[in-house]
């Protein structure tokens, strides 16, 4: 059977596993942690992976014009070429600098700049679309994936250092063939459970600190310390502002505001939220939770939140 949205927020070990969703619970006899990182398991992928940021963009491109094959390039900031297509024709999809997630305060910036380099280097017409890519680093530059001894049933496949595409197939191979019985030879080289240097992970603070309600312009979001602890605060494009709590629902590590995706990034270990708070990405599983202004901070008439 398929659950399609459903979103998974508990793992636990019971007679088999017990996945607890918002729309009540699935027994598993085994499951696969593909969740970019882990939401749950024994080992602590937080401290062993670093998440990191990359900016995409697709641009509308003739055909005569789209490029044959994929093409990276070996000058800092790192640009990478594909084609690709979607319901209006084809489309060159560049990639651009990378940045850890939640430490960059100006990610539009990484945007405008990508684009410039584009249209100076190659000949391409509109943008079509353009994302955030989110992966996670590795110390030595290989994913972790398959069972994990002390969980047996539990599998997980992470640190594909944006190498999704390759790293996420031999993982899915990898997971298939260990759940019927097998092992593909390569299977120790992503060995889950081989040494790494501890601590891989140092965290990071929030970029978006700022003073006051008056610093942060329509449309835009920053941090603010209440003294009783930090709220994010987002404006709406005519001024309307909304308050939820800065802490991230994972570890409380304090978010910093993303300006292109307009979203609340965890500088730690990645997680995303939308500006109300909900969670876009884990591994946080519960959403930033809404936060009262000061009554002293309305104008007359305001109560948001
Ligand atoms: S993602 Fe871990 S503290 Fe935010």
């Amino acid at each position: 059977m398929i659950f399609e949205d459903t979103r998974v927020t508990g793992v636990e070990e019971k007679a088999d596993w017990q996945l607890k969703t918002g729309r009540g619970s699935i027994q598993a006899k085994n499951v696969v942690l593909a969740t970019n990182l882990p939401i749950a398991g024994p080992i602590p992928y937080d401290e062993r992976t670093r998440p990191r940021s990359h900016i995409a963009m697709a641009f509308r491109v003739d055909s005569q014009s789209a490029i044959d094959g994929m093409f990276i390039g070996i000058d800092e900031p790192t640009h990478s070429l594909r084609t690709g297509n979607d319901q209006d024709g084809p489309l060159l999809i560049v990639l651009g600098s990378k940045f850890p997630t939640g430490h960059d305060g100006d990610v539009a910036a990484h945007f405008r700049d990508l684009e410039a380099w584009t249209q100076r280097n190659l000949e391409v017409g509109d943008v079509a679309w353009r994302w955030v890519n989110e992966d996670y680093d590795t110390p030595d530059r290989v994913p972790f994936a398959g069972a994990l001894a002390q969980a047996p049933g539990l599998y997980i496949a992470t640190g594909f250092n944006a190498w999704g595409i390759s790293n996420g197939t031999a993982a899915g191979i990898l997971i298939a063939q260990q759940i019927l019985g097998g092992l593909p030879d390569w299977a120790p080289v992503y060995d889950p459970m081989r040494k790494v240097p501890r601590k891989f992970n140092k965290g990071g603070d929030s970029q978006s600190l700022v003073h006051s309600l008056d610093d942060i312009e329509p449309g835009g979001g920053a941090v603010m310390n209440l003294g009783q602890g930090k709220i994010a605060v987002w404006k709406e494009d005519d001024g309307t502002p909304h308050a939820i709590s800065a802490s991230c629902t994972h570890k409380g590590c304090t978010v910093t505001w993303n300006n292109a995706d307009r979203t609340w990034d965890c500088p730690c270990h990645g997680s995303i939220f939308a500006t109300d708070g909900g969670v876009i990405h884990g591994p946080a599983v519960e959403p930033l939770p809404s936060r009262k202004f000061p009554a002293n901070w309305l104008r007359e008439g305001e109560d948001h939140w």
